[in-house]
This record gives structure tokens, C-alpha cells and sequence, in this order.
């Protein structure tokens, strides 16, 4: 069909005090959002994630939809990204990808999700050690986004090579003021000899950086993984507050017993046994 307000040109007039002009049509924009949606590598278990759709059922969550949507709504104006730290299931890279969407979306920019430890692997394979340099092909893209999101960040326990290449995407990124979405399973405390810390997984250049151009958000909250099918927010809160005790078994260790417990309500049991998920 053709478009109604633009005849497919893209343009469309508009009169503003009586001249005359033409500006882009939202047609247009759909066009530009949806093929950049299709480039944007995001995986297509979190295709589903918008900003409407995430339940935050306690403070440190309702921030984080709060910041995650300031910075989706104001692109690209915002002058910090993000780094979203929490255990597994919180949602960290549930929001990553719906801000990333919605900006796409709605402002047709170019947008890019990777997993850090593959954008490394594939970085990796193409690296020339005897140049010492990287394919520009992979590299360029992943500098030059107008946004990206790099996903779990210090999975890969840093190395000389790793750090060097790391900084080299997150100093041009950050030279050239455009805005980077992290997420990361580590607590950023001040112990690089703790190996659970992000500072002892990404080392001190990296994070000094990351603390200039990111806002660090702390999401506190259940594995949502651990939901049971038909599960709730009171499901939700009941499985936050037994991670916080620490009295949620892992899974396979009565995870399932614990689950089936939930559902039938009587989530409120004691369990013995270490921390859920991680
Ligand atoms: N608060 C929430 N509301 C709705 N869906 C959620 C919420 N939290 C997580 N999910 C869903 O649960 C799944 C796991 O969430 P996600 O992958 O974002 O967790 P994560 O914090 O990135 O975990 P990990 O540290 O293991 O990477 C996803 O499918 C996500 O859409
Ligand atoms: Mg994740
Ligand atoms: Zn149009």
C-alpha cells in the first residue's frame, strides 16, 4: 500500500506558519527502524523485552526501568550509559535489549548487541598477532554505533589482550561520546583481590572508564528464571526475599521441590541449602 501522507517518497509537507516544507515521514522511520532492528544482533530470546513488559516488583528494580527508560526516551541526549550489575535472572540484559529496541525504534539509529565474550572470540579470530591488529571490519561497527550493548561483561577474565582490545572499543566509544548499555554478573567493590569483583575481572583502566561514562545501576531481585509457569509478582517477591536469605536451593539441588512449593502456595517453607542461581 502505497503510504498516504508521502506517496513513498519518504518526505511528506507540512505547513508551519504559513511556509511550506517537507520532513522525513514516520513511514520512512518504520522503514529505517525495522531494517536497523534486523541488524542489530539481538538475540532473539530477548526479542520479546520492552521496557512495558518488565515487572518491577521492588525499589532497586523501579529505578532501573526508570533510568533505562530516561536514557531510552531522551537518545540521544543522554550523556552516561548504563552498567546494569545483578545476579542471574535479575533482568539486566532483559532491559539492555528493550532500551536498545525502543531507540532503534523510534529514532532509526544504529543500534548493536553483543555478547562480550563472543564479540571477543570473534575479534579474536581475526587477529593478526604478528601486525598485532584486528580485522577493521568487526571492530568498526562495534566502535562506531550509535549505541551498543555489551552483554556480561568480565565473563572473559581479563588478559593483556583482552584489556587491550576492550579499551580500544570502550576509549573510542567514549572519545567519540556515544553511548555503551553494559551488563555484568560483578560487584563492583574496590577489591581487585576479590575474583567475584568486577574491578578483579576487568582491571583498574577499564573500570575507572566505565565509572565516567556509565551510570551504575544495582538490580536486586529474584531469578525470574525460577518462576514457575504461571507465576506472579507475588511469586516474584516470595523468590527475592528466600534469595536474599540465601535459603533458595540451586537448581537440581531441590530447586524443583522448592518451585512446586511456590506454586502451590506455600512459598513461605524454609529450605536449607546455598544460594539460588549463582
Ligand atoms: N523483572 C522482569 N520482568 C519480566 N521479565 C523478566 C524480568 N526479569 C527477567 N525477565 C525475563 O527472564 C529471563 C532472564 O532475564 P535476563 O536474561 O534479562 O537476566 P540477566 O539478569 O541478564 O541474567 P544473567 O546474569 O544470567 O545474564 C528473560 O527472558 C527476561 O525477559
Ligand atoms: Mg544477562
Ligand atoms: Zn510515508
Amino acid at each position: 500500500m502505497v503510504c498516504p501522507h508521502c506517496d513513498d517518497t519518504g518526505w511528506k509537507p507540512v505547513e508551519e506558519n504559513g511556509t511550506r516544507r517537507v520532513v522525513r515521514c514516520d513511514c520512512w522511520r518504520d522503514q529505517i527502524g525495522h531494517k536497523r532492528l534486523l541488524e542489530a544482533n539481538i538475540p532473539k530470546r530477548y526479542h520479546h523485552c520492552t521496557l512495558a513488559n518488565f515487572s518491577a516488583y521492588n525499589e532497586s528494580l523501579e529505578q532501573a526501568v526508570a533510568k533505562a527508560r530516561r536514557v531510552a526516551e531522551s537518545f540521544p541526549g543522554s550523556s552516561k550509559g548504563l552498567l546494569l550489575e545483578g545476579q542471574p535472572g535479575v533482568g539486566k540484559t532483559h532491559l539492555a535489549a528493550a532500551v536498545l529496541k525502543q531507540v532503534i525504534q523510534t529514532t532509526g539509529a544504529r543500534g548493536l548487541f553483543y555478547d562480550t565474550r563472543d564479540l571477543l572470540r570473534i575479534i579474536r579470530s581475526t587477529y593478526d598477532p604478528s601486525i598485532r591488529t584486528t580485522e577493521l571490519e568487526i571492530l568498526r561497527p562495534v566502535m562506531t554505533a550509535d549505541l551498543l550493548v555489551l552483554d556480561d561483561l568480565g565473563a572473559e577474565k581479563t588478559s593483556e589482550w583482552v584489556e587491550e582490545t576492550m579499551n580500544l572499543i570502550v576509549n573510542t566509544r567514549y572519545n567519540e561520546r556515544r553511548l555503551t548499555i553494559f551488563t555484568s554478573n560483578y560487584q563492583d567493590i574496590p577489591d581487585e583481590t576479590e575474583p567475584n569483583s568486577l574491578l578483579f575481572r576487568i582491571g583498574h583502566r577499564m573500570r575507572s572508564r566505565l565509572h565516567e561514562m556509565c551510570e551504575f545501576i544495582q538490580m536486586d531481585g529474584a531469578d525470574y528464571r525460577e518462576l514457575p509457569v504461571n507465576g506472579g509478582i507475588d511469586d516474584l517477591i516470595t523468590l527475592w526475599k528466600m534469595r536474599r536469605k540465601g535459603q533458595l536451593p540451586a537448581p537440581g539441588r531441590g530447586g524443583r521441590q522448592a518451585r512446586a512449593q511456590l506454586r502451590d502456595g506455600k512459598g513461605d517453607l524454609k529450605w536449607s541449602g546455598g544460594r539460588a542461581g549463582s
